[in-house]
């Protein structure tokens, strides 16, 4: 009656467990090796040295990627706004102030933070749906370049602050353009379902009330469909119904001098060491090709994960590894406190063993330590066999990744470490 019953005859608990040997690598990426372009021999001694789990940004990698941006911007007079949300590290920040771009601030701190580190006043764009009025003050005080406007209801709170300490808000509107951006539904920012920008039926109240706000002063016109956005069709879909939005208003007698358009440029979580830096050519060619706009109008851009995701990996080590009914398990000691990416968006990282490479390699679930199922940085992932204290990097973690993270579970904020050393 039980005869597959695994209890039965002599075999022992372990007798049923198969060793999942990879096989099969689709959806793996490839196997670790050590002889990725981030990882020398000096990392790891000096890895080996130190406690995990902790933050590693590679400095040239980030001053490359910079420099990529800003000589493809330049070539169509294109202005960069680095996005502080997707890291906002004093180190990280030194190297952008110094090309010269500009930033875009999501939280009263951010514009604090941004001006501490040196970026311009009149550089700073002050973006977010959901604005307080001390945040909306401490902007105002500090003569930031533009408010990026999200509902008719700001744009009478930005008056009504404005006038009350005598200054003026200089403001683009944020429209909402309807636009799928074919990512993931938690990154997607213009289509119907979101709560971002101003919706196409608030054009015409827009309008009316604009005459009678003395202390705002319209500028530009905005609009975001996304983050980590690699299609560049979707970027000319944005253009096309950016320019009719823009003629729109034009047609209503509102001119802007100043075009922001977004979202924002993707980079390649499959093949870091393959795709280290983004393809900004493309991406800057195709706005400029499908953005009308006079030679007055200026065009702006606010960039985060492309700038800093490739330069930044999460060190982690393993603490147990554990066979599972169905699954082996590698628990190590950083968890979704420091990168929340998988648990929040299902996404993807190249999780890679900093060991040598092995000739058979097993499928693992890189686990953390944290008490809920979803604290995972990747499913049947093949790596080589792993035994506590093996080091592991988890790629692509410069953007979205320290920023978020949290105490949970009253656990200390990882640290950062730099290289080459500042
Ligand atoms: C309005 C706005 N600006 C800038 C960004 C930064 O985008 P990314 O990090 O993809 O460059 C985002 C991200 O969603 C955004 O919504």
């Amino acid at each position: 009656m039980y005869k597959n019953n695994i209890f039965e005859g002599n075999s022992s608990y372990s007798s049923i467990y198969k060793p999942i040997l990879a096989n099969n690598f689709e959806n793996q990426g490839e196997s670790s090796d050590l002889c990725s372009m981030m990882f020398t021999p000096e990392h790891l001694t000096r890895f080996n040295g130190l406690a995990t789990p902790f933050f590693y940004y590679d400095l040239s990698l980030l001053q490359k990627t910079i420099e990529a941006a800003a000589k493809q911007a330049s070539r169509h007079g294109f202005h960069i706004h680095y996005a502080l949300k997707a890291n906002a590290n004093r180190e990280i920040l030194q190297p952008i102030v110094a090309a010269g771009f500009g930033a875009d601030c999501v939280s009263g701190n951010e514009v604090l933070r941004a001006l501490e580190t040196g970026f311009a006043p009149e550089k700073i764009v002050f973006a977010g749906v959901g604005k307080s009025d001390k945040e909306i003050k401490t902007a105002l005080e500090k003569d930031i370049f533009c408010f990026n406007v999200e509902s008719v209801e700001e744009l009478q709170v930005i008056e009504g602050l404005a006038a009350q300490i005598g200054k003026t808000a200089t403001v683009a509107l944020r429209v909402n353009p309807l636009v799928e951006a074919h990512t993931h539904q938690y990154i997607t920012t213009g289509t119907a379902e979101n709560k971002f920008g101003i919706p196409p039926r608030d054009f015409d109240t827009l309008l009316q009330l604009l005459p009678a706000l003395s202390h705002i002063r319209v500028i530009g016109l905005h609009t975001h469909i996304g983050s980590q956005i690699c299609n560049m069709d979707n970027f000319k879909n944005t253009c096309l119904k950016f320019n009719e939005i823009r003629r729109w208003f034009e047609q209503h007698d509102l001119h802007f001098t100043d075009l922001n358009i977004g979202g924002g440029l993707g980079v390649d979580y499959q093949h870091p060491d393959d795709n280290p830096i983004p393809d900004f050519q493309n991406y800057f060619d195709t706005i400029n090709r499908y953005l009308e706009r006079t030679p007055q109008q200026q065009v702006h851009f606010e960039l985060g994960r492309s700038i800093v995701a490739q330069c930044g990996s999460l060190i982690t080590r393993v603490l147990y590894t554990k066979q599972g009914e169905n699954k082996r398990f590698a628990i190590v000691d950083a968890g979704m406190t420091e990168l929340i990416r998988p648990a929040l968006y299902q996404a993807y990282h190249k999780i890679q063993a900093l060991k040598a490479p092995q000739v058979a390699a097993l499928i693992y679930d890189v686990v953390g330590p944290i008490c809920e199922s979803s604290d995972f940085f990747g499913k049947d992932v093949a790596l080589p066999m792993l035994q506590r204290g093996d080091l592991l990097a988890i790629r692509t973690a410069g953007a979205y990744g320290e920023v978020m993270s949290s105490n949970y579970n009253l656990r200390e904020k990882a640290p950062a470490i730099y290289m080459p050393a500042l």
